[in-house]
């Protein structure tokens, strides 16, 4: 059934193009719904004939954009009246399976967490506030107190170095505004790259307006920014310099270590943001030269909504929510406990598995490049094949829209991620894959992502159908 705002939406889209809805409009455009709604992907034709009555001519005679026109009226996402996306792969799986490639978007609860945040919500730790002096109060100052030290002991710093946040996001915002605030008067200068995430990015860009001066370092063609372009960027007033450990878009790993030194040579505070690289890759901020790192909880099996911000002893920063003095005065706001408890215990799991962990998804990772080779001629990687994480794969698609593909792809139970016009996704991807020097308009790009539940199975899966799929949508 209809809902009245999809209703009044196609009442919309009628009156503005002119179109008279008939009976066999309404049968069309409910079926679709329906279908969306059950398959969460829009039905082909031969299935709104089989189900209407209405033919491939009909609804090209009714709609003014033929399918693109059911798509966009009722809200299907792949398809609009601007971009002309093609429909998805029509594929009859023989035993459908979950297959999640998209541990770089996010990644779910690791079964040894989920005790800890189903503790905490039964009750069992109490609902202290850790910052009352009672009994209750103390009890959860100790367990975050215990998070703290488990995720200083995941980078080897101390604990009261470590500041909780609400994300990887919020991390990053108090890590750049932070320190460019302590020289609101003087302003200065500020390095970055044009491949950050955007909370990096618009920090930056928000710096910016407020009359900082900002650079924004390239890639190279490998993806990867160079010692040399820091080098060259740095100025007397530079204030901060922040760069990503991992990008997560393509996995290429930074020359984090030979920056540090640099930043450190020319005592400015560096920034890392490392949401992608925790977990993954050994990271030693001191040893490193980083002075202030994020990390993220949802990228390592924790839940969302909490990160950390690591700030070494001979930095400061100006903090951006000001109210208790939590967190060491540096971010107010009482805790999160049960996310804290559940960060630190992830944290200390993914600092045990870290090297059998990054071993295992090489292989796989490995086994994944050959299946593609042998069945996918044509495709490119996206990125340095050398400087990069194993849990990423960005594979560029000759032909291939990638909307249509991730969509494809998650009809038949694997789940990806891709910049494209068709998807409901974002279109961020492109910044970085067009920095590459990529045909865009010719490649399809879909980032594979692995992690800690995936398998030679699913790749097997993946492999058996994408042939198929990548046939019946492939641009002739
Ligand atoms: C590189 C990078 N930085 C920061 C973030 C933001 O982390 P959060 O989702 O915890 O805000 C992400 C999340 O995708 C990321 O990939």
């Amino acid at each position: 059934m209809l809902n009245n705002y999809t209703k009044t939406y196609i009442n919309q889209m009628a009156r503005r193009t002119r179109t008279d809805i008939t009976e066999m409009h309404l049968r069309v455009l409910e079926f679709a719904f329906a279908y969306y709604e059950k398959n969460k992907v829009g039905p082909l034709y031969t299935n709104i004939e089989r189900h209407t009555g209405a033919t491939k001519q009909d609804i090209h005679r009714l709609f003014p954009h033929g399918l693109n026109s059911v798509y966009t009226w009722i809200g299907i996402p792949i398809h609009s009246v601007d971009d002309t996306c093609k429909p998805v792969a029509d594929i009859d799986v023989d035993e459908y399976r979950e297959v999640y490639f998209d541990h770089n978007g996010t990644t779910y609860l690791r079964d040894e967490v989920k005790p800890f945040m189903e503790k905490y919500t039964r009750g069992d730790y109490g609902h202290g506030n850790p910052s009352s002096s009672t009994f209750l109060g103390k009890n959860a100052f100790e367990k975050i107190s215990t998070a703290r030290s488990e995720i200083a002991a995941s980078l080897s710093v101390n604990p009261h170095e470590i500041i909780f946040t609400a994300s990887g996001s919020e991390a990053n915002n108090l890590g750049v505004k932070g320190i460019a605030f302590k020289y609101h008067q003087t302003k200065g200068h500020i390095i970055t790259t044009s491949i950050e995430h955007s909370s990096i990015l618009e920090s930056v860009h928000f710096l910016g307006m407020l009359g900082y001066e900002v650079s924004f370092l390239d890639v190279d063609e490998n993806g990867l920014i160079t010692e040399d372009a820091v080098r060259s960027a740095l100025k007397s007033n530079t204030i901060l310099v922040a760069i990503m450990a991992v990008n997560n878009e393509i996995g290429i790993i930074n020359p984090i270590k030979e920056i540090g030194e640099l930043c450190k040579l020319a005592e400015v505070p560096f920034m890392v943001d490392a949401t992608q690289a925790y977990g993954k890759i050994d990271l030693k901020p001191k040893e490193m030269g980083i002075s202030l790192m994020s990390v993220s909880g949802h990228k390592i099996y924790a839940p969302k909504g909490i990160g950390a911000l690591y700030i070494d002893d001979m930095y400061s920063v100006v903090p951006l929510i000001h109210g208790g003095g939590q967190e060491f005065n540096r971010r107010s706001g009482t805790e999160n406990v049960g996310h804290i408890i559940a960060f630190g215990k992830a944290a200390t799991l993914a600092r045990k598995e870290i090297q059998s962990e990054y071993k295992r998804i090489t292989e796989l990772r490995d086994y994944f490049i050959r299946q593609l080779k042998e069945k996918v001629p044509g495709h490119i990687i996206n990125g340095s094949i050398h400087n990069r994480v194993p849990h990423n794969l960005n594979v560029g698609f000759p032909g291939i829209d990638s909307g249509t593909l991730l969509i494809s792809l998650n009809k038949i139970g694997v789940y990806v991620a891709s910049g494209s016009s068709c998807s409901a996704g974002s279109k961020e991807s492109s910044r970085i894959i067009k920095a590459l020097g990529v045909d865009t308009d010719y490649y399809g790009t879909i980032r594979f992502s692995f992690g800690l539940n995936n398998s030679k199975e699913d790749v097997d899966y993946l492999f058996k159908y994408l042939p198929e799929i990548i046939e019946q949508i492939k641009d002739n």
